[in-house]
């Protein structure tokens, strides 16, 4: 059950803006708290933490700022055909207090001002938080990729595709 007090807690203290440069770091550093837990993103260790906040599309990108600190990051890769996919994630201890909803309200709101017409994005089938968290937006589920994405352990995880029509 969601904790109302809670969520109420995180929109009071949560920023949502653009990234910026000095962002870089904490954002490779979140990356890869995330890629460990081997279960939301695709991503696993080891990540080179220098070369991801190097490489890290800080244009392209939206940061919820909590107790100072980047707490959830959201970026949107702007295809040139007038749809953005999505990457998201929020940090472990700041999941399910509405982080991650500022997150995607804010990129909905700078998409169709940039003038995008869909969002898209890629999902585990097992991941039903941030399924749950897409369709309280309207996303749907267009897809599936069968065994598109190898593992480490040698497992091969299917991908749902979804979409938003802005
Ligand atoms: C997916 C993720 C970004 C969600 O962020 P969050 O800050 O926890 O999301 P919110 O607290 O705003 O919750 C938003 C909605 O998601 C759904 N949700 C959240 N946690 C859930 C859970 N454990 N089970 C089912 N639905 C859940 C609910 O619909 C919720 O809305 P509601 O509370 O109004 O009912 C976060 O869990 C995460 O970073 N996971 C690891 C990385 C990842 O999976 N990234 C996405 C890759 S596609």
């Amino acid at each position: 059950m969601v904790d109302h007090r809670a969520r109420a807690v995180a929109s009071e203290t949560v920023e949502v803006r653009a990234a910026e440069q000095h962002d870089r770091l904490p954002l490779a550093l979140l990356f890869a708290a995330v890629a460990e837990e081997r279960d939301g993103i695709a991503a696993e260790p080891p990540i080179d933490i220098e070369k991801r906040a190097a490489s890290w599309h800080i244009d392209r990108t939206l940061v919820a700022v909590g107790s100072k600190e980047i707490v959830g990051v959201l970026s949107v890769d702007e295809s040139g055909f007038g749809f953005g996919e999505i990457g998201m994630m929020v940090a472990h201890s700041w999941r399910g207090r509405g982080v991650g909803t500022a997150l995607v309200a804010a990129a909905i709101e700078r998409s169709r001002t940039r003038g995008l017409h869909k969002l898209t994005l890629s999902v585990f089938p097992h991941n039903d938080a941030a399924m749950g968290l897409y369709r309280k937006f309207g996303f749907v589920e267009e897809g599936r990729r069968i065994e598109q994405i190898r593992r480490s352990n040698g497992e091969w995880w299917d991908l749902i595709e979804m979409g938003l029509l802005l």
